[in-house]
């Protein structure tokens, strides 16, 4: 057995981390993943954070966030269009409490070396920061308990040698900028419009630039914004009982044309926000960045991106094998050619436009993979509005299939863009078997397989720690290593995956008992 080529670790902070995983990596699985591989959980601050067992939710529950907004409005929960089931924000785990007990459950019981996490803007800047500018003022404008809190996190995470993967934006906007109520009942309308408005991209570069001067000397790994297409896609073209995002809207045109003539879409014109606000926010947090005095490390910056392969329905039908293809460029390689190459395809018409702002902003791509789509081709655009790109019938797909295979496709297509990968978020949620075993061996085998062939991976974040707040779902789907209690004390009982992830870490890769046991599907 040969041992990979260690990758350059992220801190020296972190040396004694990676060094432990360098011995162990070396020594033990048949499969082994890279020295200094990175093994953690993924989180979000909305989904973990409410649920204290003893602080109160004054404190505990971030009541200024756009998604706040959305679960808690009765109007919202009572519109069969918006999937929200409303439930009490109380039942999650309330980790905002209790994330040193988190962390050790980490540490000490599955041994692993990182953990990713969201910051809450609407927290840090309950208020808004239009017209202010500069650290100080900002940091007079913003909640010092917030500060504290998010300062005694990354200490916490510090002491137990955990690297901090740290998501900037998971979804959630602050109400001043999102107004998810206003805008779901008239988008063209509301005020506080989002990813539509003018102000979100300079706003949300400043709580970045923030954010790294702030917090850059105990976080050198960041993450711009998860699953951009999460958002625009639920949020503004097809919002479903799978996944809603405020404002919740379907296919709404712009109604003044833009400069060519196009009515867009709006989710076209989020996404387009979306694109410029990870390039702002790059630059912002790299300007910004407080270089830890102990290790002289920068910061890394990168994008959490949903990546989905797409399969045709019939692969010798040429409509199905041609609408898989339309799926693919438009819900991976639209927005990553825009984002790591600078190449905008603003239109959805194959007019590219290369945009120095853009390009060569992304230390890393963060992949978060779930499932694939199996795609129905149809004879022309489905959307000619949105795209000539769309022929495939989105009200058709395929998704949600555990199809582990799909790990190595997507994480062998980012590597064509030459940036390394982490794998952000992988995870599975079956009720009865959540944090599956064999999901986890599966997934890691094919992971394993892509980095033999060639690809730079340097980590894997399973999501979740423990059944946290599902967005529209409410606690109804569980996808926890951890099981939630539904008591007070929000215990976390650990399913049977924890064991299994545990063997992973101790011995640096997949023995051939794991390989033996959970074979990959034929
Ligand atoms: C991803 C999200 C994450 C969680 C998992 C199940 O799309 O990034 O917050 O909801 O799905």
């Amino acid at each position: 057995m040969r041992c990979p080529t260690p990758l350059p670790a992220f801190s020296v902070r972190f040396l004694l981390a990676s060094l432990a995983a360098t011995f162990i990596g070396c020594g033990g699985g048949d499969a082994p993943f890279p020295a200094g591989f990175y093994y953690g959980v993924a989180t979000a601050g909305f989904q973990n954070d409410p649920g204290c067992p003893t602080v109160p939710d004054a404190e505990c529950i971030d009541s200024h966030s756009d998604w706040y907004d959305f679960v808690t409005s009765k109007e919202i929960k009572n519109d069969p269009s918006t999937f929200v089931t409303g439930e009490p924000l109380q039942h999650a785990p309330g980790s905002y409490e209790l994330f040193a007990e988190d962390f050790d459950l980490v540490k000490d019981q599955l041994g692993g070396n990182a953990v990713r996490l969201s910051l809450e803007w609407s927290r840090i800047f309950p208020t808004s920061t239009v017209g202010v500018e500069g650290y100080e003022a900002l940091k007079n404008l913003a909640d010092p308990k917030a500060l504290a809190h998010y300062h005694a996190v990354f200490a916490a995470l510090s002491q137990r040698h955990l690297l901090p993967l740290v998501t900037l934006h998971h979804y959630t906007l602050p109400s001043w900028i999102h107004d998810a109520v206003g805008c779901h009942k008239d988008v063209l309308h509301c005020k506080a419009n989002g990813w539509l408005g003018k102000d979100v991209v300079p706003e949300i570069a400043k709580y970045a630039g923030f954010a790294a001067k702030e917090f850059g000397g105990q976080v050198d790994l960041w993450a711009t914004l998860n699953e951009p297409f999460a958002v625009v896609i639920p949020g503004y073209i097809f919002p479903t009982a799978d996944r809603t995002n405020p404002p919740s809207v379907s296919l709404v045109q712009d109604p003044t044309p833009d400069g060519q003539g196009h009515n867009r879409f709006l989710g076209i014109t989020a996404a387009l926000s979306m694109i410029d606000a990870h390039a702002r926010m790059y630059d912002a947090i790299k300007h910004n960045d407080t270089v830890d005095a102990g290790t002289g490390t920068a910061a890394r910056v990168g994008l959490v991106y949903n990546l989905t392969p797409a399969t045709p329905r019939d692969p010798e039908n040429p409509k199905d094998v041609q609408g898989a293809r339309d799926l693919f460029y438009i819900y991976n390689e639209f927005f990553l050619n825009a984002t790591i190459r600078g190449d905008l395809d603003a239109n959805l018409n194959g007019q590219i436009t290369h945009r120095d702002d853009l390009a060569g902003r992304m230390d890393y791509l963060g992949i978060n993979y779930y499932t694939r789509a199996i795609v129905d081709g149809t004879s022309g655009p489905f959307l000619p509005q949105l795209s000539q790109r769309t022929r495939f019938n989105p009200l058709t797909l395929t998704l949600w299939t555990e199809y582990p295979q799909g790990l190595y496709d997507v994480v062998m297509f980012a590597r064509s863009y030459g940036v390394p990968a982490l794998i952000t978020e992988n995870g599975s949620s079956d009720q009865d078997h959540a944090a599956a075993p064999h999901y986890l061996v599966q997934h890691l085998t094919q992971l394993q397989r892509a980095i033999t062939d060639g690809a730079r991976v340097e980590g894997y974040f399973y999501w979740t720690l423990v059944d946290n707040y599902e967005w529209n779902h409410g606690m109804s789907m569980r996808f926890g290593l951890y099981q939630l209690e539904p008591d007070s004390k929000k215990t976390r009982t650990p399913r049977e995956a924890v064991d299994i992830y545990r063997q992973v870490i101790a011995a640096g890769g997949l023995s051939a008992d794991l390989l033996s046991r959970y074979p990959l599907p034929q």
